[in-house]
């Protein structure tokens, strides 16, 4: 945690301890202490330092699973750390969680390329993710320069070779037409490096902006740059393969 204090229940519920709800009644029952004190207050906050314990037993950020989806800015690496200090996607939600959380980005998205980006402390949950046979559908919007042609529009779909690779086939749409430029979203399930900007400038396109709007179930909707929000239980289970 950083300077900024956090609801305790919500401190309890993120390291694992018990549901939110669950968490306001183990306070009020008196189980939880704060610095060797029992506080028995809902409204109590916690800050970076403060020595959490449950029926006498330190409470730490390790043990909980975390999942939850970024709207990545440009600018900001999709790394857990950056040897030349950059701010990373870690960065921006670390000051968010108790101390001992240690997140991991799922996946990549590029330094210039903004949207929908998971971070997990779930390794399982990120191979499923990422892996290849799983093909979760990724979409994106991308703003090219100029407009494409039906015969280009049916080479992304089919598929184009990006220099070592050739992609799967994909679905793309015009969303609007510019005089210069075009919106378009298109649809992949691999995850090679820049696949979009090379599936473009393989049928003669610049993407000037790339924003991913969609992974699998979970959309980006109206999440505000920079902001995150948890994954529903339903999201997760989806994610995993374990529910449809
Ligand atoms: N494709 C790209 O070109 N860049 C990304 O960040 C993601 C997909």
């Amino acid at each position: 945690m950083t300077e900024d204090k956090m609801r305790l229940q919500k401190y309890l519920a993120l390291c694992g301890v018990a549901s939110r709800r669950a968490a306001e009644k183990l306070i009020v029952d008196g189980r939880i202490a704060v610095n060797g004190v029992v506080v028995t207050e809902l409204g109590t906050k916690v800050s970076s330092g403060d020595k959490v314990t449950f029926d006498g037993k330190p409470v730490s950020g390790g043990e909980s699973k975390i999942y939850i989806a970024l709207n990545k800015p440009t600018g900001v690496l999709s790394s857990a750390s950056d040897d030349r200090g950059r701010r990373t996607v870690v960065d921006l939600v670390s000051g968010d969680f108790p101390d001992g959380v240690r997140l991991y980005p799922v996946g990549r998205l590029d330094y210039d390329t903004e949207g929908l980006i998971f971070l997990t402390n779930d390794g399982d949950f990120t191979y499923k993710v990422t892996h290849p046979k799983h093909s979760i559908n990724k979409t994106y919007e991308a703003v090219i320069n100029g407009r494409l042609t039906e015969d280009e529009i049916v080479s992304l779909c089919r598929g184009v070779d990006i220099g070592d690779f050739v992609t799967s086939p994909a679905v793309a749409d015009i969303i609007r037409e510019e005089k210069d430029k075009s919106v378009v979203q298109i649809t992949i399930h691999e995850g090679k490096n820049r696949q979009v900007r090379k599936m473009f400038e393989a049928v003669g396109h610049r993407v000037l902006k790339l924003k991913r709007i969609s992974v699998g179930n979970v959309k980006l909707g109206n999440l505000k740059s920079g902001k995150w929000r948890e994954l529903s239980e339903r999201e997760i289970k989806i994610l995993k393969g374990t529910a449809k």
